[in-house]
């Protein structure tokens, strides 16, 4: 067991790992953050800030001699970076889970191999690929990078095959996933945290809406009958034990319209739709990365409180920062702000977690609040 006061070390020095280095210095350990980001949301609050890239030799042989163990914030570390860090010290997750995690191609490919459901989708490593994968998928569909995408970036909606190659050319031909859009009833999401030695913990399902591609909301419970949460926490926990993962994983699902549940896509990693756990279980996502990290057993993710997350993107501060005084002069709304400099529209800036002892009070909460915060927009837009 690693114990308070030893170094961890974190690739990656966004929101993520702000929030891991928040909860593992809360616990006692010293924290070091490798961003080359001079102002990384990270870097700020770390015992240590290695102000260089990831593939930089000084910097990681100092972060392998210095820190006791080594996790990531996001799934683009460079693998050899991981594979030069895993021969030296514990890396949770270790790269071989990451590799999955990161390539769409790989990633659907191997949850099919356990059995469960994705919608229908195609590799699609060249233009050639497209004619027999249109052929066979109805349209319309979704062409998704391979790699690098996030909040719905990299991906482009066709409905024909000449769209499709259109799309493929507007993506520069890089490998891809063409995948049949599906109607959507619902979108899920499972947190869980698993130790080394194969110990899981499942957060309650999260219940998730996206806004153009980027999540807007989450709200837990989720309002889905409990044998369709146990199928859903159940086929997490199958992709987990397959990868005998270690660390925090987040499986986004879909639930049709025809009442099936397909998984779109895995992150190794802490995921937005977890942020709820910050302020509304006894252990947060943060946490169980750290005592994963550490190699002690995962805590427990009771659920304490109902709990609406809401996502507070750039856009707000569309002409000047938001009122922040409407948020916090509620005594059940809990704000987080990741301190980045820059608002820009779509940037995730920080999001606020409304507690209440049932849902509907919670989401109430949370609508008056972001009218409040974006009412504050339009009404200086008027005086324009
Ligand atoms: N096959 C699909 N059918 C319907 N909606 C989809 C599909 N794929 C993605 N979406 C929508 O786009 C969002 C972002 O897509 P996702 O594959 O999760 O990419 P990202 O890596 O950007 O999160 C999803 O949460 C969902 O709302
Ligand atoms: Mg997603």
């Amino acid at each position: 067991m690693i114990l308070p006061d030893s170094v961890l070390g974190v690739l990656g020095g966004g929101q993520l790992g702000r929030m891991f280095t928040i909860a593992a210095r809360s616990m006692g350990y010293r924290v070091w953050v490798l961003d080359p980001d001079p102002h990384s949301p990270a870097g700020s609050m770390a015992d240590r800030h290695i102000q260089a890239g990831y593939r930089d030799p000084a910097a990681l042989a100092e972060m392998g001699a210095g820190c006791a163990a080594v996790t990531t914030e996001f799934e683009n570390v460079p693998a050899e970076t991981l594979e030069f860090l895993e021969a030296r010290l514990p890396v949770r997750p270790g790269s071989a889970a990451v590799a999955i995690a990161r390539d769409r191609i790989r990633e659907k490919t191997f949850i099919r191999e356990q059995g469960l459901a994705t919608a229908p989708f195609f590799a699609i490593r060249q233009r050639d690929d497209l004619e027999q994968a249109c052929a066979q998928l109805s349209m319309p569909a979704l062409l998704k990078t391979a790699q690098l995408g996030y909040d719905g970036k990299g991906q482009v909606p066709v409905t024909s095959l000449a769209e499709a190659q259109q799309g493929f050319a507007q993506l520069q031909e890089a490998p891809c996933v063409l995948e049949q859009r599906v109607e959507l009833a619902l979108e899920l999401s499972v947190i869980l945290a698993r130790s080394a030695s194969g110990e899981t913990a499942l957060f309650p399902l999260g219940e998730n809406v996206h806004v153009g591609g980027i999540l807007d909301t989450t709200f837990v419970p989720a309002r889905v009958p409990s044998r369709l949460a146990e199928q859903a926490t159940g086929m997490a926990q199958v992709l987990a034990d397959a990868m005998d993962y270690c660390g925090v994983l987040a499986v986004e699902l879909f639930l049709t319209r025809d009442g099936e549940l397909l998984i779109n896509e895995m992150a190794p990693r802490p995921h937005n739709s977890g942020h709820y756990t910050v302020d509304a279980c006894l252990t947060s996502q943060f946490e169980q990365q750290v005592r994963t990290l550490c190699g002690l057993p995962p805590g427990a993710t009771t659920l304490l409180s109902p709990v609406v997350m809401v996502n507070i993107l750039g856009d707000l501060w569309e002409p000047v920062s938001p009122p922040w005084e409407q948020l916090l002069s509620h005594p059940q709304a809990k704000l987080h702000l990741y301190g980045k400099r820059h608002a820009r529209p779509g940037r995730k800036m920080g999001h606020y977690n409304c507690l209440a002892e049932d849902l509907d009070t919670a989401i109430a909460t949370a609508e008056q609040i972001r009218s409040a915060l974006q009412g504050h927009g339009q009404q200086v837009d008027q005086t324009r």
